[in-house]
């Protein structure tokens, strides 16, 4: 669609997603449109993935590189066989295992596909969404969605409407809105066409969970915050969840991270900046006192690292609200959710790191 043009937004009940809704927003998908709509992990921007030019609008209304390729969201397990040029047998047992749910497969791509959905690549990344909304979408479709988070390039991925329409209200055709994302993070990425399946991405399914499955499963250096040259995944190379205020991570002991956090506090409120601080429910009585950050964000718990996958995004784009122009965030244990949580914030960070 034309900038400047109405987007239509579709409040939708996630338990009974209104038929007349879904079907609204299947039309406007089948005549080449550009429909925002929930996943479990975050909220994607949706086009025909058969179609070249409407998915050439979903890069336009982001501002999204062409070089960084799109994943291809399905509702059932058959959909698969026309979109790939083979299906290597441990795909067939992620997609039994973890299917519908947060977990990406690059695989080979067949010819169905256009270039602009895989940048060129000659591999595609498909999933298959765990999220009500979005498989009754993909079913009324009857298409395979190509679909990016739907949010500007570099910013925090939207886990509810709103966020998507502060986005990009006047830049798509619709918004559905089913709720928050219950997830948080994206989905894992993981490259089947290496030798040993390679995790691009971090996400919802944890290495542990692949690795159970799997046996032997590998994770790209980019993917760990270390400064590969190349990464796999072209949308790990870019600017990323990033808010308008600086982040930094403070790492270490947790005693020490809360101590230099409070530090730091204070500097930097001293030079007049406002501050705010990303912390958990066992370390946040530290900022309840002087001196206090300006905002502070209470993720959730380091027992449950859901819950805090679940705040992360919108947590950053409260800093926005509240002008926080330096967001000093928690480091939290790399394990389980934790790497996904942990990546997400080195790359809003642009790898600002501070050792406590
Ligand atoms: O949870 C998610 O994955 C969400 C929801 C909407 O499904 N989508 C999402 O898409 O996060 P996006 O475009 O923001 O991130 C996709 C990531 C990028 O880093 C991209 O480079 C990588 O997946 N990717 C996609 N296709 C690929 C391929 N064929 N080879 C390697 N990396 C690929
Ligand atoms: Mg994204």
């Amino acid at each position: 669609m034309v900038a400047g043009k109405r987007t239509k937004y579709l409040k939708i009940d996630p338990r009974v997603p209104e038929l007349h809704k879904i079907r609204l927003a299947a039309r406007i998908l089948n005549r080449g449109g550009v429909v925002a709509f929930p996943t479990e992990t975050v909220y994607g921007l949706g086009a025909n993935a058969l179609d070249a030019r409407a998915v050439r609008r979903i890069f336009r209304a982001k501002g999204r590189p062409s070089d960084n390729p799109l994943i291809v969201h399905i509702a059932s397990f058959r959909d698969v066989q026309d979109l790939v040029a083979y299906l290597p047998p441990r795909a067939t047992l992620l997609m039994q295992r973890f299917w519908p749910g947060p977990l990406t497969l690059v695989l080979p791509r067949s010819e169905v596909i256009p270039d602009v959905v895989t940048a060129g690549l000659d591999t595609v990344g498909i999933r298959m969404p765990a999220h009500p909304v979005a498989q009754a979408l993909i079913r009324a479709a009857r298409l395979p969605i190509a679909a990016p988070s739907a949010n500007i390039s570099g910013r925090p991925s939207p886990t509810t409407g709103l966020h998507v329409l502060k986005d990009l209200r006047g830049k798509i055709d619709a918004v559905v809105d089913g709720g928050p994302a219950t997830v948080g993070v994206e989905s894992t990425v993981l490259d089947l066409t290496a030798p040993v399946p390679t995790i691009l991405r971090p996400g919802g399914v944890t290495y542990e969970e692949l690795a159970s499955v799997l046996g032997e499963v590998a994770i790209d250096p980019a993917a760990l915050g270390e400064q590969a040259e190349q990464p796999r995944a072209p949308g790990m190379k870019y600017k990323h969840y990033a808010p308008r205020g600086e982040v930094f991570v403070v790492t270490g002991e947790i005693e020490r991270v809360t101590a230099k956090i409070r530090a730091l506090v204070a500097d930097w409120q001293r030079l007049g900046y406002r501050v705010a601080v990303l912390a958990t429910q066992e370390t946040a009585p530290a900022y309840e006192q002087e001196p206090r950050p300006d905002h502070l964000e209470i993720l959730g718990s380091r027992s449950r690292p859901a819950t805090i996958a679940a705040n992360l995004f919108a947590a950053l784009r409260n800093c926005d609200r509240h002008q926080a122009d330096i967001i000093l965030a928690e480091a939290i244990a790399e394990e389980g959710l934790g790497l996904a949580i942990m990546n997400r914030l080195r790359k809003s960070a642009a790898n600002r790191i501070i050792h406590a």
